[in-house]
């Protein structure tokens, strides 16, 4: 049998999150609106604890268990959606979500061989692609190989928050207690059993919900989604699909492991997990980090701050800095951190960063939360604004990357855009000669000869403050981005003032700015 010249294989997306993340809503409402199919492994495990309560089967039996495989089926509503469950031939879509199969699921869902032998039903429903695939460990174990991995989370109040407004509770009455406490714990067993447990993969998007309504989340799904297919090469047409090898890298469906291979204990960056939460208070983790960090600098530097006193104690500030070096983040972010006294700052990092021993202990304690490189921009925007809506502290180097010369380069226009949208405060920050301590291109700083960096605080503006009177969106946008890089300039020594030097409305201190003629 000669098998067809397949058209472009649509992409394959692996949804996982902790309980009631919302990835079942979610996962249809964006497989409806891009016509995907859908799949919530959830369902497979109740299927099969509902198959084995009736046989009375133990939840540990494992032959027993796999036994009853084949005895299951999922079956799709019409729609696309595979969320008809029948045994033996009879519909049990209701049953899989009784009490019964709620109470013994977790137990059999930590068995590793019932989760291997799973895998091969997993990957029959996922191989001719088109399909978001949503569970615990679709991104990690069962679809290691997807197009696109997103690991939706929400803090434990957030999500026993969505419940208890769906089923009508008083939130501070018992039975909304008791829905917390069930949260915790489902959390506890998903996150600490040894088999698959539940973790986002190093390259899914981690997007967190607390603070989002339901379309907002499938909005930003549909368009992380939208923009992995884009960027999915085509298919080449004199190539079936079934004549390709399934193990070679580019095959989405490779599982991580041999499926008749025990599971073992996942590989787990735990401080990713740390990283995700928007925490907001100065722990003593954070002042710790912030010390730390100061330290550092001041091993390379002799670091001046000037300025201090103008950050503002309340509402949401954009830090806007230069960036020369990989010293800016230490010179400034420990003393900046003292003075801010309740509140910390938050960063976005690429996710690379926690892998780093010692450095990614540090980032995830010290507010760095961690976003996608393919990905970036969307989330990375997303993130922010969300820091900004909470009204707390963001820092950004609007150059996006670090200048090769010391001097600013054209920044991007996204720090404007949040400046507009989110309403929050900018206060521009100059680091001046911390590319003389450790230049870009550069292995290591140069301590010696030991030089001073001097980081200048300048006053916080709102972006109303500078906007044209008429401008159109992308006009305002350039004048933002003008304004906060024109005021950073004003920080800076003119050596460093570069693509800004006429951006800047009066010379400072002794120093005129150059003539820009
Ligand atoms: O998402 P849910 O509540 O329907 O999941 C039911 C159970 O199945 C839950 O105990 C977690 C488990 N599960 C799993 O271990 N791996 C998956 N990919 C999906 C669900």
């Amino acid at each position: 049998m000669t098998a067809p010249a397949t058209a472009n294989p649509r992409i394959i997306v692996a949804l996982d999150g902790p309980a009631s993340s919302g990835k079942s809503s979610v996962g249809v409402a964006v497989a409806q609106r891009l016509g995907l199919r859908f799949l919530d492994t959830g369902l497979i495990y109740r299927a099969l604890t509902a198959l084995a309560i009736d046989a009375g089967v133990a939840t540990d039996d494992q032959p027993g268990l796999i036994a009853l495989i084949p005895r299951f089926e999922l079956r799709d509503d019409g729609t696309g959606r595979l969320t008809q469950v029948r045994i033996d031939g009879r519909d049990a879509t209701r049953e899989v979500r009784s009490h019964e199969v709620d109470a013994n699921v977790s137990a059999l869902a930590r068995q590793p061989d019932v989760r291997a032998a799973l895998l091969a039903y997993q990957h029959r429903l996922a191989e001719p692609g088109g399909i978001l695939m949503a569970g615990r460990d679709i991104g990690t174990v069962v679809l290691p190989h997807a197009d696109l991995k997103v690991y939706l989370d929400a803090s434990v109040e957030e999500r026993a928050m969505r419940r208890i407004r769906e089923r009508g509770l008083d939130p501070s009455g018992e039975e909304a207690e008791a829905v917390r406490d069930q949260l915790r714990a489902r959390d506890a067993v998903d996150r600490g059993r040894e088999v698959a447990p539940l973790r986002a993969a190093d390259d899914a998007v981690a997007v967190t919900t607390d603070g989002m309504d339901f379309d907002e989340v499938v909005d930003l799904v549909a368009r992380l989604v939208t923009a992995a297919e884009a960027a999915k090469p085509k298919a080449d047409p004199s190539v079936s699909e079934v004549a390709k090898p399934k193990d070679t890298p580019s095959s989405p469906l490779r599982p991580a492991r041999p499926a008749d291979a025990p599971a073992g204990p996942e590989k787990r960056n735990r401080l990713l997990d740390v990283a995700m939460r928007l925490d907001n208070d100065q722990t003593m983790l954070v002042r710790m980090v912030a010390r730390v960090t100061w330290w550092m600098a001041s091993a390379f530097a002799s670091v001046k701050i000037e300025g201090l006193e103008r950050i503002p104690r309340k509402g949401a500030v954009i830090l806007a800095l230069n960036h020369a070096s990989n010293l800016d983040a230490f010179v400034a972010g420990g003393r900046i951190s003292d003075a801010l006294r309740t509140r910390r700052i938050h960063w976005l990092g690429k996710r690379e960063l926690f892998d780093w021993p010692f450095f990614g202990w540090m980032c995830a304690h010290g507010g760095v939360h961690p976003v996608n490189r393919g990905t970036a921009d969307v989330e990375a925007y997303r993130l922010a604004t969300r820091i900004l809506e909470r009204g707390y502290v963001l820092w950004v180097f609007p150059e996006g990357t670090r200048s090769p010369t010391g001097a600013l380069q054209e920044a991007k226009d996204g720090v404007a855009q949040l400046a507009i949208r989110a309403g929050a405060l900018v206060l521009p920050i100059g680091i001046n000669d911390s590319d003389l301590v450790w230049p870009k291109g550069r292995k290591l700083p140069l301590p010696f000869p030991r030089r001073r960096i001097r980081v200048r605080v300048g006053e916080p503006f709102l972006a109303a403050d500078v906007l044209p009177p008429s401008a159109d969106r992308r006009a305002a946008k350039t004048a933002v981005t003008t304004a906060i890089m024109g005021r950073i300039a004003e920080l800076l020594e003119p050596r460093q003032r570069g693509v800004y030097a006429s951006a800047v409305r009066e010379p400072v201190g002794d120093e005129a700015a150059p003539d820009p003629a």
